[in-house]
Order: C-alpha cells, then structure tokens, then sequence
C-alpha cells in the first residue's frame, strides 16, 4: 500500500482536503462519495487527458456505483475563454446537472480554471472536485478556489472565488505529462521554496533530479509540501489582501514575458515563472536585499534541471526593456499605479515590495536581454 496524505485547507464552511498519493483514480468513487447527494457526477476535460486518463476515472467512479457522463474540450489555453465557458455550461445544463450535484474537472490548469469557473456560476454554484493532472495544477491552480477564464483583455480577468470540495492528486497521472510541461510545473514548486521554505529548496537542489526523472516518492514529498504550503497561505489570506500575493513571486516578471511572447508555446507559464524567479532575486540583490551569490545559486538550481532560467532561453524575439516594463505596467497585480514585485531577504524570505527604483529594473532587464544570444 502506497502512501496516501491529506493536507487540510481550513476555511471554515469551505474547508477541503487535498488528497495525494498514487493510484487515487481507480478510488475516486470511493473518495468522491461522500460528497454525492446522488449517484452521478458530470465530468469536464480536455481530449488529450481523456484519452489518457477518463476511462480510469469513470472505471474508479463506477466501482462505487457512481454513473458519469463526460465532456472533452480541446486541449490548450485557448479553451479558457467565453467559448470554452459557454460550451461547458451549457453542456452541463444538458446533463441536468441540479443544484446538490457535483462537477468534476479532469485535467491541467486550464480545466480546472475553467471548470471551476463553470461550476462557480451554474445554477448560482455548484460544488466541484478537482483531479488535476499536470504538476502546475497538482502544486498550484488545483488548491485556492481561483477560478476564471481569458478575454481579449488579459489573462484570468473574469472568474471567481470557488473552493472545490475536494481535491485528488494522483501523482501517477504525471507519467504521461511531457518532460516540457514537468518542468514548467516544476518552475511553482521552486518558487515554494524561494518564496516561504529554505529547507525545502534545499531539498529540492539534492532530489530535484530524481523526481524529474520519475521517483514516486520525491515527487509525492514535493507535491505535498507545495500543497500544505499553498493551504497554509491561502487560508491566511483566501481573497488576497495580503500574504497571498507572495504566491506572484516571479510573476509580475513571467506576465510581461507572456504578454511579449504572445501567450504561446515559446513560453509556458511555469517557465516565465522561473525566469522571473531568478530576475526577483537579481533585484533583490542590486538592491542590497539579499546576498550577491543568492541569484546565481537560483539560478544553478534551474539550469541543473533543465529549466529555462535566462531571457536568453527565450527563443525568437523580445521586445527591449522599457517595453517589458511597460507590460509589467499593464498586469493586474498592479495597485494605485505603482509596480507591486514580490523580493526576497533570502531564499524562503519574500515579501511585497512596491518601491523598485524603476532604473534598476531597467538596467537588470537591459543587461539580461544583452546575453542573449
Ligand atoms: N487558479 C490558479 O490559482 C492558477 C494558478 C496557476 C496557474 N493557473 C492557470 O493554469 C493554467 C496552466 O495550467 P497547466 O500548465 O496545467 O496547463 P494545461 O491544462 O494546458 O496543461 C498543460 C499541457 O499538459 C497536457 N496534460 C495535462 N495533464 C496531462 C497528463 N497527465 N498527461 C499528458 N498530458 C497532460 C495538457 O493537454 C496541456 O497540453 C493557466 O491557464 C494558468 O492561468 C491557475
Ligand atoms: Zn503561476
């Protein structure tokens, strides 16, 4: 028997677990079960995961009695839009999905946004669990109730607050995720460590190979430990008026990456939050923050995984440093006008600053766009 933890997410009447381990699939029925009003939960997912993954699902869920139906959308960050949103609901509501019913969202961040989304405004809201699949949603997206899709305007600019009831995090999904969006997945874990955790980054540099490179049990400790850290912040601060925002460590930097490389696969978004990461420290440390040999050793970690760790490991081009920082600009972390960087004192000492000196910024973007090749 495999290990199995819950890590429990406190927020009174919409307290969850988080449930991770191996093999939880094939005991979703069992797991789901007390949280069904009836014997019936509409699945949503995305058609490279149901290939993948629906039939252990539905085969887990009927072991128990439980009858599912299913609905695949088409993979990818396009899906998490008002076209995405409404093919959900709408087949959601073709299902007679009632009130008490619960939603079940199979698959990476994106589904889970999504669905998660879907279930928040169906009938004024219904409850949904999470099965996240990749290791962004296992360490990240599945736990905090952020729900939301896309628009023209931006990312993740319409959504809302909706804790799922339960979250399952079966560590075996993520044989079949490509190296790719392991690693990218990996660039949240890391930032657990810089952000809250010293001893865990540290754990990371000497097991971070081994569960790139597939050991269970590291990659169970690793999940696990991002997880309680999530819970344990966003219990604290679940709507984000304070402690919360350390969780955008490196992304006010990976947001105008994104928005420069088009929201496309030259950069996924676990990759721009390592990068940006390693950019929080340079700062960090130009402003007398942290000690000078904390960026490189952020950034020795990266590259000993295989991450992308530079702007030079962005491919094609970037627009030049006024223009990224004017992308910063635009992201919605920013408050009253003013640029909002989560820095560090030290590996696992971040805090929100609001008073970058802008020359600075620009001359650490200007010199990292220079070594580029
Ligand atoms: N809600 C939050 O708090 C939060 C936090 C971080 C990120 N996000 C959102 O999460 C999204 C990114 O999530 P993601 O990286 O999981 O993207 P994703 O859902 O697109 O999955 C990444 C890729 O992996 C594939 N995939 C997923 N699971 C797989 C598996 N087990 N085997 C094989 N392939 C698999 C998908 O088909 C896709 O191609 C973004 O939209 C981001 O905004 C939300
Ligand atoms: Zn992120």
């Amino acid at each position: 028997m495999t290990q199995i933890d819950r890590v429990h997410v406190p927020l009174g009447a919409r307290a969850y677990d988080v449930v991770i381990g191996q093999g939880l699939v094939a005991q979703a029925g069992a797991l789901m079960q007390p949280f069904l009003a009836r014997p019936r939960v509409a699945v949503l997912t995305e058609s490279r995961v149901a290939g993948l993954h629906l039939e252990n699902l539905q085969a887990g869920l009927s072991a128990q009695g439980i009858a599912s139906s299913a609905h695949a959308l088409t993979p990818g960050e396009g899906t998490k839009s008002w076209d995405g949103l409404r093919e959900s609901v709408e087949w959601l509501l073709d299902e007679k999905v009632e009130r008490r019913d619960v939603v079940v969202a199979l698959g990476g961040g994106v589904i889970g946004d999504l669905g998660g989304f879907a279930a928040a405004i169906l009938r004024r809201g219904v409850r949904f669990v999470q099965v996240p699949t990749s290791l962004l949603a296992q360490v990240d997206s599945s736990v905090g109730g952020k729900t939301g899709i896309n628009t023209r305007h931006g990312k993740n600019l319409v959504g809302a607050f909706h804790q799922p009831s339960l979250v399952l995090a079966d560590i075996d999904l993520l044989d079949s995720l490509p190296k790719r969006d392991f690693l990218a997945g990996y660039g949240e874990v890391v930032k657990y460590g810089l952000l809250g955790d010293a001893a865990f980054f540290e754990w990371l540099e000497v097991n971070g190979p081994a569960l790139a490179r597939g050991d269970k049990s590291a990659r169970h400790y690793a999940v696990r430990r991002s997880v309680e850290m999530k819970a344990g912040i966003v219990a604290r601060d679940e709507t984000e008026q304070g402690e919360r925002a350390l969780l955008n460590l490196g992304h006010t930097f990976c947001h105008a990456l994104e928005a420069a490389t088009g929201y496309c696969d030259r950069l996924l978004h676990g990759e721009g939050v390592a990068i940006g990461c390693a950019l929080a420290f340079e700062v960090s440390a130009r402003m007398g923050l942290c000690a000078q040999e904390t960026p490189s050793r952020v950034r020795a970690h990266l590259r000993a995984m295989g991450m992308a760790t530079d702007l030079a490991d962005i491919a094609g081009d970037l627009p030049d440093a006024a223009a990224l920082v004017a992308l910063m600009a635009q992201d919605k972390k920013v408050q009253d006008g003013r640029l909002r960087f989560i820095l560090a004192r030290e590996i696992g000492q971040a805090f929100v600053c609001d008073d970058v000196p802008g020359d600075l910024l620009l001359s650490v973007l200007s010199e990292a766009l220079a070594a580029r090749p």
